[in-house]
């Protein structure tokens, strides 16, 4: 397995849509290798999740996992999850704000409305059918990644500027909000 380069805000990769993946690409070992790639570069640099375009690949395609994440201490765990093509849809139109970071706009921090419970379809690593509600940090999370495969960064959800901060200043200065 290898770890990815990622792409950092600007590269005009972050700003595609990216493309659906068929049955037989999800079956290719070069695209198993590819999904292994993507797990390994969440981890090593302790993201919660990670989309294929921010390791630019403009594919339908993204991973999750929280297990006692240094950069998001005290969040329930998310067993880790491989979702291709996938589809959401807000259970509830009530919406929560919470912090948010990204592996692309490194050392920020920014807090951003997210809905609080969403119907997940999607296809797993097998290309299997996968419909599941996640709700709060799970659903944030999902709803981060999914904006990465349309194009979108979490800066573009934020009601406004005032909250986004620089890792050291939200140590110092945010941590008790
Ligand atoms: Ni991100």
């Amino acid at each position: 397995m290898s770890i990815l380069k990622v792409a950092r805000l600007g590269h005009p990769v972050l700003r595609k849509i990216a493309a659906p993946l068929s049955p037989r690409e999800i079956q290719s070992p070069l695209f198993q290798k590819f999904i292994d790639d993507m797990i390994e570069t969440m981890k090593e640099y302790d993201g919660v999740g990670l989309a294929a375009d921010q390791v630019h690949e403009s594919s339908q395609v993204a991973v999750l996992e929280v297990a006692d994440n240094p950069r998001y201490p005290n969040k329930p765990n998310v067993p880790l999850t491989v979702l291709i093509n996938p589809k959401i849809s807000p259970l509830a139109e009530e919406m929560e704000e919470d912090w948010e970071g990204c592996l692309s706009i490194p050392d920020i921090r920014g807090r951003v409305p997210r809905y609080k419970s969403i119907r997940v379809q999607a296809w797993d690593r097998d290309g299997k059918g996968l419909e599941f509600i996640a709700t709060d940090f799970h659903a944030r999370v999902i709803q981060h990644e999914w904006d990465h495969l349309n194009g979108k960064v979490y800066l573009d959800r934020m009601r406004d500027f005032s909250t986004l901060t620089f890792l050291t200043e939200f140590a110092r200065y945010w941590l008790q909000t």
